[in-house]
């Protein structure tokens, strides 16, 4: 049930191109493509414009009854997300569901806008199916992204083709002491416009913010949050390189605050078996600073829902990120617990395509399993068939 590849005009245009870690830098591409989905959204009532996007939804989107779901109050029309990095300006928020997405989660936001790190910090790694980053939370602020999502004229939360989530991060010039207040004046801003809000604490790219994962400082960062009187449905972005007791401990703290639910994983520190590897820069992934996403988190992506899973008794909603590129990565990370599941760099490597291959994959698998709605194989161990 795959999507016809002839058709495939990504893997045509752009095939050669992601093929190779040299040629056309990897945020200009990027940017390229954020520049024609911003104008893209803008006039998407204008007719040539609106036509494109239909044909998008014909061949993106899947209306399938058995994948919806009902989660920390949000109705999801898929499982699949966008996941947060990508549009973090929040310029395609009226155009994700033509990708056939079920939620896009929009930023990392942070107070202050801020140009995030020296470039180049965006970094392919082909054939791998790997990218490295180390974008620093660019982002045009808090109050710019306001302005960009109200300018779209998108329905309000609850009543949208496509749950939208926001990332919030901690803005570089402010203090680790001074964390939580930062997230609470984006959060009180943008609570009216996000389905969901998220607190990241997992880039690895913004000095010391993993430390907030810790016990002390994240009760302090949920409990300011909570407070405030238009709170969304909360969720915290947990990294791939804390141990085993830091993760059960953060499941634990989670549930004792009231957290939403938690998505695992982040961008890692790790270089697993690629640290010789040379990238564009002439030097090994372990000389370089920033985050792997891809492929090789795959493994690792699995083992910390699995262990999110156990240590919350099934209780929290757990979204699933981290390496998935195909059905039965999806498969695999929804049956080790991942109620909802989200991809960044597997869809820039594999196109819009990965969209509906991905829902075609986990439609039929329900078959085989004989499962009536995708709650079912959540955590049930299922295997690929
Ligand atoms: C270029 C790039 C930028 C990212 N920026 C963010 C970000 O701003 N906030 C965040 O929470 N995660 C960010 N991520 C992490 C992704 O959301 C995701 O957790 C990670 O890449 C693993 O998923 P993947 O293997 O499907 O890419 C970024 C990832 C990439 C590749």
């Amino acid at each position: 049930m795959s999507t016809n590849k002839k058709n495939d005009f990504y893997k045509i245009l752009l095939g050669q191109l992601l093929s190779q870690d040299e040629g056309i830098d990897a945020e200009i591409l990027s940017n390229s493509a954020l520049n024609a989905i911003k104008f893209a959204s803008l006039n998407r009532n204008f007719p040539i414009i609106s036509n494109i996007l239909l044909k998008a939804s014909s061949d993106f989107q899947r209306n399938n009854a058995s994948l919806n779901q009902i989660i920390f109050g949000n109705h999801f029309k898929n499982p699949l997300g966008l996941a947060a990095g990508f549009d973090k300006n929040g310029v395609g928020a009226a155009l994700w569901s033509y990708f056939g997405f079920g939620f896009a989660e929009l930023g990392t936001v942070t107070w202050h806008a801020q140009e995030g790190n020296p470039k180049p910090r965006l970094f392919r790694i082909a054939k791998e199916k790997a990218a490295l980053n180390r974008m620093g939370f660019n982002n045009e602020g808090a109050e710019k992204f306001f302005k960009t999502i109200k300018k779209q004229k998108i329905a309000s939360p609850g009543n949208r083709p496509c749950v939208l989530g926001i990332n919030l991060g901690k803005s570089k010039i402010t203090t680790l002491d001074e964390a939580h207040k930062d997230y609470a004046l984006s959060l009180k801003l943008l609570a009216p416009l996000s389905d969901y809000a998220v607190i990241n604490v997992s880039s690895p790219n913004t000095p010391g913010l993993r430390s907030l994962q810790e016990t002390k400082q994240i009760k302090k960062l949920i409990r300011t949050l909570k407070d405030l009187s238009n709170c969304p449905p909360l969720l915290v972005k947990i990294s791939p390189d804390l141990d085993n007791d830091a993760i059960d401990e953060i499941a634990t703290v989670s549930l004792e605050e009231g957290i939403d639910g938690i998505i695992a994983i982040n961008t890692s520190l790790n270089r697993f078996n690629l640290k010789n590897l040379k990238i564009k820069t002439g030097n090994t992934l372990e000389q370089e600073n920033g985050g792997l996403s891809g492929l090789p988190l795959q493994e690792r992506g699995i083992e910390v829902i699995t262990r999110l899973r156990s240590c919350t008794n099934n209780d929290l909603p757990l979204i699933g990120v981290g390496g998935i590129s195909s059905a039965k990565s999806a498969w695999e990370r929804i049956v080790a617990g991942a109620s909802l599941i989200q991809i960044y760099t597997g869809w820039i490597f594999e196109g819009p395509n990965l969209v509906p291959d991905i829902l075609d994959g986990l439609t039929l698998q329900m078959e085989k399993h004989g499962f009536k709605n995708i709650k079912e194989a959540v955590g049930s161990k299922e295997p690929w068939k």
